[in-house]
């Protein structure tokens, strides 16, 4: 018998805990594995052999629902760039461990971890299978990644109140609200959902789409002579024609790991940009980290579904899969249904799934119904939350 090392990486999202949990209960329950094992902080934690005694920790169901409302990674996480020298150590870590199965937990980088991994564990024999989780729905191959869901209801919830309470002076203003995801829009084009019964946005602009400043300021005019007081959603990833982030704040040593700009200030530069030309009131609002912590307005469609996502990660080990990823696909028909099936590593890592441009309006700063077709059915349902002196009761190691 066999032991599970389970890990996750990336920046984290309100459902990537409930994937854990979807794991560790697998893991638990099968008679084919020994003990579940968590690496903490990742693959830096299987690097240090820094593990924990997951089966022990989760003995007793309760925690392991509690786990599913707790936001972040309980394991905690990591950025780390492993590197074919990192290889042996960590396949001496998975034979001292009797480590069987591996399912990791991650974004883009996360599953060029288990491409890395996939040949050195084909020939130990251990399981390696890549689970999606990523607020930025940013990985091929799947309908959707987990977490994406719960990130699309807060971010649609929040503009809606926001869109309430911009509006309650008769003045013009203009009120920017920035959103999360790098180089894809999908979290800005989920502002679109605020629109069901709220009075924003009015406008949004993606990274998909090249930002020129003089549209965006004549786009601004229109809307705020006809309404007078508008919300924007801006993505934090909106680009020049040359290339560069609008929020570029290049500073040596402001890059992690893998290259990636730490971004956040497209909004208060549209802001003060507002402010410079026409002169009138305008605010931003950067939703920043709440967006993918906001546990207490999970969408319950997002938890359930990547609390399965994790069960079925174990399932295809068990069944002897490896060097895959668990894909989410849509069923064909009316009714909201997904399947799950794993692909294929090769074809997911390090590939970036951007807004296609049926998503997009045609105008550049709205998106299409298709689109909000496809993301409403993510943010359905609302958990019952378990709370203790008025506040979510969560899990820590
Ligand atoms: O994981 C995706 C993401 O949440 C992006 O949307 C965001 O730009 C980035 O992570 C922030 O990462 P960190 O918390 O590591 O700065």
């Amino acid at each position: 018998m066999k032991n599970l090392l389970v890990g996750q990486s990336g920046g984290p999202t309100a459902a990537i805990n409930a994937t854990l949990a979807g794991v560790i209960a697998a893991g638990i329950k099968s008679e084919e594995i020994g003990t579940v094992y968590g690496c903490v902080n990742g693959i830096e934690g299987a690097l240090k052999d820094n593990l924990m005694n997951l089966s022990k920790f989760f003995a007793g169901a309760d925690k392991i629902e509690i786990l599913k409302q707790t936001p972040s990674a309980f394991l905690g996480s990591c950025r780390y760039k492993v590197s074919e020298k990192d290889i042996p150590s960590i396949v001496k870590k998975l034979v001292k461990n009797d480590i069987g199965y591996f399912c990791y937990i991650g974004g883009n980088d996360s599953m060029d971890t288990v491409l890395k991994l996939k040949k050195a564990c084909a020939e130990l024999g251990t399981k390696v299978i890549g689970v999606p989780k990523t607020i930025d729905n940013d990985l091929v191959g799947t309908d959707h990644c987990p977490g994406f869901g719960s990130a699309a209801k807060y971010i649609a919830t929040t503009v809606s109140e926001i869109g309430r309470d911009a509006s309650c002076y008769d003045l013009e203003c203009v009120t920017i609200v920035e959103i999360m995801g790098r180089n894809a829009g999908w979290l800005a084009a989920s502002s679109a959902l605020a629109r069901f019964g709220g009075n924003a946005p009015d406008l949004i602009y993606l990274p998909e789409v090249t930002f020129d400043e003089e549209k965006f300021l004549a786009d601004v005019k229109a809307k705020v002579d006809d309404k007078k007081s508008i919300v924007v959603a801006v993505s934090e990833g909106i680009k020049n024609a040359d290339g560069s982030y609008v929020a570029e704040q290049k500073r040596a040593g402001n890059d992690d790991k893998f290259g990636h700009s730490q971004l956040g200030g497209a909004g208060k530069f549209l802001e003060l940009l507002i402010k410079e030309r026409f002169g009138i009131k305008a605010r931003s609002i950067e939703l920043n980290t709440p967006q993918r912590c906001a546990s207490h307005i999970a969408s319950k469609v997002d938890i359930e579904e990547s609390a399965l996502i994790g069960s079925k990660a174990v399932e295809a080990a068990l069944n002897g899969e490896s060097g895959k990823m668990m894909c989410y696909k849509r069923a064909q028909g009316s009714e909201y249904a997904i399947e799950i099936s794993a692909m294929d590593i090769e074809k997911i890592a390090n590939a970036e799934k951007k807004v296609p441009n049926e998503y997009i309006a045609e105008n550049g700063c709205d998106v299409t119904k298709a689109f909000v077709d496809y993301a409403y059915p993510l943010i359905q349902g609302e958990r019952e939350i378990i709370y203790s002196n008025g506040l979510p009761v969560h899990v820590s190691r």
